[in-house]
């Protein structure tokens, strides 16, 4: 029997899943794209809240709830769109997403694919999947945007920003540092906690388009893409 194959986490954005325009096609074809990947190794999908969550955050911003709050808010439009993506992958996804990482590690392997939102307050769907990218030993985690990889500088802002097809992680965490405050709702596209703890399992990091799905079939296989490869650091 050949050796069985590592799993893959990928942490798709939920900006990437709901953009107002041809949504339905996209996750139709996305859905197909998972159930084919999951049926080659395990595969676990952590989803996050995009422009919903961020909605309901700076409203309740406003009405002055607090940051756990806030949190709070984000992960149930998490868990809103597993929910959606689970139900879509039907059979071969846990029909009800797991609430936590322990309980998603439980069901790697069982499911072609294990779908989730988020878990607790204070860090994001991207520290999700990183932690339990590090839980499952993953080959790789791959991070589904709305940019086509890592910039050095934010390419919405500025036309003339340069993406960087490679990396190397304490590179990238610096870059991690600087861009996030560790508020909700924020917007830099990683998390301070999910580069911490690739850091330290040595995982290495796909940045990729989710809309552009030959590519981010490409990075979930660990073939050629066009997008950003972070290299666990060489010590
Ligand atoms: P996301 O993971 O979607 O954050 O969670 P994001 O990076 O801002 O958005 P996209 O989807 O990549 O565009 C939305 C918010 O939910 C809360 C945080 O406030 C986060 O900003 N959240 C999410 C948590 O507090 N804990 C979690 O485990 C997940």
């Amino acid at each position: 029997m050949p050796p069985a194959r590592r799993p893959v986490v990928l942490s798709l954005g939920g900006s990437v899943l709901l953009t107002g325009e041809g949504d339905e096609e996209y996750l139709r074809k996305l859905t197909m794209l998972l159930r084919e990947a999951g049926a080659k190794r395990p595969l676990a999908v952590v989803v996050g809240g995009g422009r919903t969550a961020r909605d309901y955050i700076h409203l309740g911003r406003s009405l002055g709830l607090n940051e756990i709050e806030l949190d709070e808010l984000g992960i149930v439009v998490t868990r809103l769109h597993a929910q959606l993506i689970a139900s879509l992958l039907a059979p071969d996804a846990p029909p009800h997403p797991p609430r936590g990482v322990a309980e998603a590690v439980a069901e790697v392997g069982r499911w072609p694919v294990v779908v989730m939102g988020g878990t607790e307050p204070g860090h994001t769907t991207d520290a999700v999947a990183a932690l339990l990218a590090e839980r499952i030993r993953a080959e790789r985690m791959v991070n589904a945007t709305r940019t086509a990889g890592v910039y050095d500088k934010d390419p919405r802002k500025f036309p003339d920003a340069k993406r960087l097809p490679l990396l190397l992680m304490p590179v990238f965490r610096d870059m991690v540092m600087e861009g996030t405050q560790g508020l909700a709702g924020q917007e830099f596209p990683f998390d301070r906690l999910g580069v911490e703890r690739l850091s330290r399992a040595r995982i290495p990091l796909a940045v990729v388009d989710g809309r552009d799905l030959p590519q981010l079939r490409g990075a979930i296989e660990g073939r050629a893409f066009q997008g950003t490869l972070v290299q666990p650091s060489r010590e």
